[in-house]
């Protein structure tokens, strides 16, 4: 490669069209996927998450079909249940929040975009973990049933992917039984592989209601500090079954996408989580930083470190600005 003066690195940023020849990264609505949330009651702001609500089963179908318009190819679905129990019941209850939306959505938006149901116990036990209480133990091998219960429930109603977010080990294995069994082997489950035990959460807890009641979540998610452990449990999902591996949050474990993306060849997702979304919002309303500018860096971000799929509760905005630019 020829040096300075003969090469000189500004001579290909020097206008907007070169720039736009030599990009290596772009990020599309194709790759992305939509956080959304429902409630029994009306729809209401998520005070802690700017643009973010909680929908009604009926608000929740027309905003699918907008993102569907949009070209976002996939929503992931949040419940908020009415009751709290123990154990979860509401959340593998057929007549759930959760199956309820699924079937509405199935009427309203058919197959035009991949309807992602979020596996775990913590929106529906009155604890707020996310799985079965034993003494003070999170139960792992009991919570492993009724994550499968709830997958099943959720396929018959409509969902075309499962997302267990829980931790426990096992799960992946246990659910892909369970829905092989029941005729679902045509769903893919998008692993949560490594997820960390992360204040970036924070804003989350507040939208599903799901800040636990005693202790934290350190026992079953993932000690920020560890790389090495991460691959360990993205090859534990992979063996398992695991259709798409997922990292999360994402910014903060931009390394382990990284990681991930080089060390298996299944597709990698990354969770752009509450936390880093309310951050930019705040600073956005202040007018600290230009909030479309970061938002656009943000997801390039992702992108760039491997991940193919990004679950980002910007998704609708960037896709809105996108379009209107054009
Ligand atoms: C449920 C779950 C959580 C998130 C996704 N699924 C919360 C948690 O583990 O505490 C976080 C999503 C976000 O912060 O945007 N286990």
């Amino acid at each position: 490669m020829a040096a300075f003066p003969q090469y000189r690195a500004r001579r290909l940023r020097g206008s907007k069209l070169l720039r736009r020849i030599v990009r290596e990264t772009h990020v599309t609505a194709d790759d992305l996927i939509y956080p959304l949330f429902v409630t029994h009651a009306d729809t209401a702001p998520i005070t802690s998450m700017p643009g973010i609500n909680r929908f009604s089963v009926d608000d929740l179908c027309r905003e699918v079909e907008h993102i569907a318009s949009l070209g976002i190819p996939g929503i992931i679905l949040f419940g908020i249940p009415e009751e709290k129990d123990e154990v979860g019941s509401a959340g593998y209850a057929e007549d759930g929040i959760v199956p309820q939306a699924f079937r509405a959505l199935k009427k309203a938006v058919g197959d035009s975009v991949l309807l992602m149901a979020d596996v775990c116990m913590c929106e529906y036990t009155s604890h707020g973990h996310c799985g079965i209480i034993e003494g003070k133990d999170i139960c792992n091998d009991r919570t492993l049933e009724l994550l499968a219960r709830a997958s099943c429930v959720y396929a018959e109603a409509g969902a075309d992917v499962l997302a267990p977010s829980d931790m426990m080990d096992g799960r992946v294995a246990a659910i892909r039984q369970e829905l092989d069994v029941a005729g679902f082997a045509d769903r893919p489950i998008m692993a949560y592989s490594a997820k960390y035990a992360s204040g970036f959460y924070g804003p989350f807890r507040e939208a599903a209601d799901s800040a636990p009641q005693f202790g934290d979540r350190r026992t079953y998610q993932m000690d920020p500090p560890n790389r090495r452990e991460a691959l360990k449990e993205v090859a534990l999902d992979v063996e398992e079954g695991a259709d798409i591996i997922m990292v999360k949050p994402a910014l903060p474990y931009l390394d382990i996408i990284r990681d991930v993306r080089e060390s298996f060849d299944l597709p990698v997702a990354a969770y752009n989580v509450s936390g880093e979304y309310s951050m930019v919002k705040a600073a956005g309303a202040n007018g600290w930083i230009d909030e479309d500018r970061v938002i656009a860096e943000t997801l390039t971000s992702i992108k760039r470190a491997g991940a193919d799929i990004i679950l980002t509760y910007h998704a609708k905005e960037f896709v809105e600005k996108r379009l209107a630019e054009q």
